[in-house]
């Protein structure tokens, strides 16, 4: 790409902002969520951001490329996502069949070397995810080292989100989090009761 001075970078930006700002249903997004409101909001967000920050930031010049602005604007996108504020609830994508559901967090696990599922007869479209997630796990171990399975059954817990990847991923940093396109996609877990392995 032809390079730019950051002030038409920054020009450039406030444009895209402006744009964004016009949306149909952008309203929730413009400021910070009322933590009276929802009282539980941090301890399920860890990296809070919202429209009137980013022009903000633009102001302030703190945007050097277009991919730091879309990285920030990414965290709007996942944090909106990650959780269904209040409901305990997380949005969740499946391998397999790659269609995305609301679950309670309570109904899921860490991805343990043991299926929680007790199914008697194993179904082709769990067989096939389960391998898609295990060539998931590779991938991952070849990015960022070896892959620790987790104790059976251990509770995933969207405040301990960092803490829960480490486990798993032991050189994993909050840096990685940041620089990928899609921040929640490296979580693995089971859920109970469904036949197939999911990604939080
Ligand atoms: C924008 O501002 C927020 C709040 O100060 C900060 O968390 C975020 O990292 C900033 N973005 C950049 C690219 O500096
Ligand atoms: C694993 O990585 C390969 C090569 O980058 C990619 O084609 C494949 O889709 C990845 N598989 C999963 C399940 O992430």
């Amino acid at each position: 790409m032809k390079k730019i001075s950051l002030g038409l970078l920054c020009e450039l930006l406030q444009h895209a902002l402006a744009r964004m700002m016009d949306l149909n249903g952008v309203e929730p997004f413009i400021n910070p969520v009322d933590r009276k409101e929802f009282p539980d909001y941090d301890k399920y967000v860890v990296h809070p951001m919202d429209l009137n920050l980013i022009k903000q930031n633009i102001t302030k010049g703190l945007y050097g490329s277009t991919e730091a602005f879309l990285a920030d604007v990414q965290w709007i996108l996942h944090n909106s996502m990650s959780l269904n504020i209040g409901s305990g609830q997380v949005d969740v994508r499946f391998f397999g069949a790659h269609d995305r559901a609301w679950v309670p967090a309570k109904d899921c696990f860490l991805y343990s070397e043991k299926d929680p599922n007790n199914f008697r007869t194993k179904r082709q479209d769990l067989l096939d995810s389960i391998q898609e997630a295990e060539d998931h796990i590779r991938n991952i171990s070849k990015k960022f080292g070896k892959f620790v399975h987790p104790p059976f059954k251990t509770q995933f817990e969207p405040s301990k989100l960092n803490e829960q990847i480490k486990l798993m991923v032991r050189k994993f940093n909050n840096r990685h989090i940041n620089r990928q396109a899609d921040p929640g996609n490296t979580v693995l877990s089971y859920k109970l009761s469904t036949p197939r392995p999911l990604i939080v």
